[in-house]
């Protein structure tokens, strides 16, 4: 399932402004993605998914900016380098062909007066020139193909097709230039849960075959557990919690994960009870003091509301945490 690291990303920081009035909606994230894995990132909205990906990608417009971390790539041939610190040119390698990203509301931009095949053509022609125009075809209709849209709809304009084709058209532009790391950032909201489920199978298997990696963000937890190797849970801009999916489901260890997961139906075993979470999303201009989940906790105590909890291994296993229920190795160092 999971081979040598491709991204890591160590105290990653990004905020909205600059002085007393800046947002932190990235507080120190510290993240690996290994070739081969499905890594699913959940948090209620406003948590910092998107925000964490713009970073990342270094995409973020302004008012936002990167505060500090590394975000170390490791290509397929050649050595690691921090993607913060690429010039203009490499970051424009960078982002279609080492790292695709297909955004929220994403099959809405579509370039409306230019057939699909042809969309996907551009993409090959602005970054691999020395193509010529019949691979590129072939290119663009195999890869069409392998997102499920047959030869026939190729010239199609975007608005002759439905909204899970057009996902599909963008799915197929991300993979495209063979990236090795495909970031989805909430791709198929606006689509109905089957649809989701079917685009998300078809793309696990395409990645089988192609051997990417993928960041797939959303705020359906469920999806996630069905999908993903691995699960990071994101809270008021940090990751409280990562687990390999199974684990995070069975016997998840942060009472917000808790609390995700308690906000949809059982997949298969005993009928749980729904309960959801209590109140509301922090306001990142005011954070909570400590653990910033800590007022809407239902197993908050003392420490809780005076020390921000830090990311730790209590179990080994893979597996981390930031709860003051569950001591961690750094426990000292708060
Ligand atoms: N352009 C912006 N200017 C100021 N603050 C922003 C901007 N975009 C996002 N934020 C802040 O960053 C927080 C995280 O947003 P976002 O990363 O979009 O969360 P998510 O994707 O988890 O819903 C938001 O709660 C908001 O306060
Ligand atoms: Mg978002």
């Amino acid at each position: 399932m999971t081979g040598a690291p491709v991204l890591e990303i160590t105290n990653l920081n990004v905020g909205y402004g600059l002085g007393e009035h800046a947002v932190r909606a990235v507080r120190d994230v510290n993240l690996t993605v290994h070739r081969g894995e499905v890594l699913g990132l959940a948090g209620e909205s406003g948590s910092g998914k998107s925000t964490l990906a713009y970073g990342l990608t270094r995409l973020l417009a302004p008012p936002g900016v990167i505060t500090g971390g590394t975000v170390v790539y490791h290509p397929a041939d050649g050595e690691p380098y921090d993607v913060l610190e690429l010039d203009d040119v490499g970051l424009r390698k960078f982002r279609w062909a080492q790292t695709a990203i297909v955004f929220q509301g994403a099959m809405n931009s579509l370039n409306p007066v230019h057939r699909i095949s042809a969309q996907l053509t551009d993409v090959l022609a602005a970054h691999e020139p020395t193509t010529s125009a019949a691979q590129r075809t072939a290119r663009a209709r195999e890869m069409l193909k392998l997102v499920g849209i047959s030869s026939d709809r190729m010239d199609a304009y975007p608005h002759q097709l439905s909204g899970g084709m057009r996902q599909r058209v963008m799915i197929g532009m991300a993979l495209i230039l063979q990236p090795q790391v495909v970031i989805m950032d909430e791709p198929t909201t606006a689509l109905d849960v089957v649809m989701q489920r079917q685009i998300l199978g078809q793309l696990i298997d395409l990645r089988e075959r192609l051997g990417f990696s993928v960041i797939f963000i959303t705020h359906d937890l469920s999806l996630l557990v069905e999908f993903s190797d691995r699960i990071a849970i994101m809270y008021g801009g940090r990751i409280v919690e990562e687990a390999p999916a199974a684990v995070l489901y069975q016997d998840s260890l942060h009472p917000y994960s808790a609390g995700l997961l308690g906000s949809f139906p059982a997949l298969r075993g005993p009928r749980r009870e729904l309960t959801g979470i209590p109140g509301s999303p922090p306001d990142l201009r005011g954070m909570p003091s400590g653990c910033s989940f800590h007022p809407r906790c239902p197993k908050a105590f003392d420490p809780c509301a005076a020390n921000i909890p830090v990311l730790g291994n209590p179990g080994g296993g893979g597996r981390t945490v930031a709860c003051w229920l569950h001591p961690v190795l750094s426990w000292g160092e708060v």
